[in-house]
């Protein structure tokens, strides 16, 4: 495909200014443009095309089945988007009057309500913009917390599973604790000795997912939870995989202290591509001082932004956290109603049907009924042909789906980890199904040509590595040879022209 550059001839434009009709205002010499900038001239039938094609090449939720194993990557419901577009909400300016923005005020007041109740605690923040985000807040709060009782010093050490999403590590650290891991059991659960030996008076908390990122429920999680209380620490749960428990299970009532929720993930609007998402964080009674500020709160009938709380950890983001994301989610919880729990029920019956259909012909590394998604293994093609879970990753996509996660959680070799989310339909289950099996088949049948997929893409396989940090995304003008052509390592890298 030509770039739009090469598509550019002089004079042709898609479109017109207005006139402009406010005074003119003086451009200093120095900080004048020498010449105009450097813009692709193409029609506008031309420009249209460019794009439409451009986003044609592209895979997303819209376009087929996305099984993102812990992304969650659901469909996202039109009235969501005929919602955030009214224009009371779109058109709010953050630093609008109290007085006047009392709608978008009581919406994020009855969101907070509503986590509140689905995670089982006591107070939420809205603001974090990620789950990463609501992480690092999170254990901000065990800080303050154990900084409040005179612990800090003593308080040093968080735990995490080894089947942690890496985010949790890294939010351990950025947090400036120090970061100490459990290990899985053969069952998939937490190992309940490893945890036994590894907790003690300097631990300040556990972090996990539940169900974890192998899709399985942890059997143990009250006696994990009395493990920790009772040495005093605090527990985190990480929400990601909140789309297998609504309504059903709820983490206050699992024993956990604080919880982040992924509202782009269980609540739809999925953000691949990074963003925007929300991860606002729900916490126990005990920790409700130290939530970030304003605190959006109810007086009567009248709702308002509080910023008297003096051991707040302070704001984690601007103005009251990602106001769109917040509207999208309410309106999605709003649609199901009391029967949120059978997103969850579906989600689960999708992932077990998907796993009862898989589990001859892939290695399944912990037989259970899984959660809303599950792992196997492609350990078995890998010995037997030399067929890898990337060549899979790859076949899919010949298939016209994208492909599960891989290689994640780190514990299973050649791990793909599949999510197919509620909003599917069994034909759509039935033809991954189809695609899955016979690409177990031509892995034994034709294995070089599942090495070379994908063949029906736009483009082959990358090399991945440099398509993420070297991609090269200007246009090498003459005046910039730079673009054409770059040398890493000694190595010459060609320009992607027209690829
Ligand atoms: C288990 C788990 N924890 C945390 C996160 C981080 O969430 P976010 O991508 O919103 O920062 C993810 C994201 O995929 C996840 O799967």
């Amino acid at each position: 495909m030509k770039l739009i550059f090469e598509k550019s001839r002089p004079g042709r434009r898609a479109g017109s200014l207005p006139s402009y009709d406010l005074p003119t205002i003086e451009v200093p010499e120095e900080l004048a443009r020498r010449k105009p900038p450097r813009l692709p001239e193409v029609s506008e039938p031309d420009l249209v095309r460019h794009f439409t094609a451009l986003a044609d090449r592209n895979f997303g939720v819209d376009t087929g089945f996305y099984p993102l194993g812990s992304c969650t990557m659901k469909h996202n419901p039109r009235v969501n988007e005929r919602v955030v577009n009214l224009p009371g909400f779109r058109d709010l300016h953050p630093y609008q009057e109290e007085e006047a923005s009392q709608g978008a005020l009581e919406l994020m007041w009855r969101l907070q309500e509503i986590l509140a109740e689905v995670c089982g605690l006591h107070a939420v923040s809205l603001q974090p913009a990620a789950g990463s985000q609501g992480e690092l807040t999170g254990l901000m709060l065990v800080r303050a917390y154990f900084a409040d009782r005179g612990e800090s010093d003593q308080r040093r050490v968080v735990i995490t599973a080894d089947t942690a999403h890496g985010t949790n590590p890294a939010s351990v650290a950025m947090a400036g604790f120090e970061l100490q891991k459990v290990g899985t059991d053969e069952r998939g659960n937490l190992d309940l000795d490893d945890l036994r030996a590894k907790v003690d008076q300097r631990t300040a908390g556990l972090m996990l997912t539940n169900p974890s990122t192998l899709g399985l429920f942890d059997e143990h999680i009250e006696e994990v939870s009395a493990i920790f209380h009772d040495a005093g620490a605090l527990l985190y749960y990480d929400g990601a995989n909140l789309n297998a428990v609504c309504g059903i299970s709820r983490p206050g009532d699992m024993g956990f202290d604080i919880v982040h929720i992924n509202l782009h993930k269980t609540f739809s609007q999925p953000h691949g591509g990074g963003g925007p998402g929300g991860g606002p964080i729900a916490v126990r009674e005990i920790l409700e001082p130290f939530l970030p500020v304003p605190a959006v709160v109810r007086d009567g009938e009248e709702f308002r932004l509080a910023y008297d709380r003096p051991k707040t950890i302070g704001k984690v983001r601007g103005f009251c956290g990602p106001f769109g994301v917040f509207v999208r989610s309410y309106a999605f919880i709003r649609a199901y109603g009391p029967a949120l729990r059978e997103m969850s029920e579906v989600a689960v019956l999708n992932a077990n049907y998907l796993l009862a259909r898989l589990r001859d012909v892939y290695d399944l590394p912990f037989d259970r009924l899984c959660m809303h998604e599950f792992v196997l293994s492609a350990r078995n093609l890998k010995r037997d042909h030399g067929i890898t879970a990337l060549d899979v990753a790859k076949g899919l996509m010949d298939h016209g789906f994208h492909p599960p996660t891989i290689y994640f959680p780190l514990i299973v070799p050649e791990a793909l980890m599949i999510e197919p989310t509620e909003t599917e339909a069994k034909e759509t289950l039935d033809n991954f199904v189809d695609a899955m099996r016979s690409i177990a088949g031509e892995a034994a049948s034709d294995p070089r040509a599942l090495k070379d997929a994908p063949h029906r893409r736009p483009v082959r396989r990358l090399d991945e590595v440099k398509a993420a940090k070297r991609a090269i995304v200007k246009y090498g003008f003459g005046e910039h040879p730079g673009a054409e052509a770059e040398r890493i390592g000694g190595e010459r890298l060609e320009a992607q022209q027209g690829a």
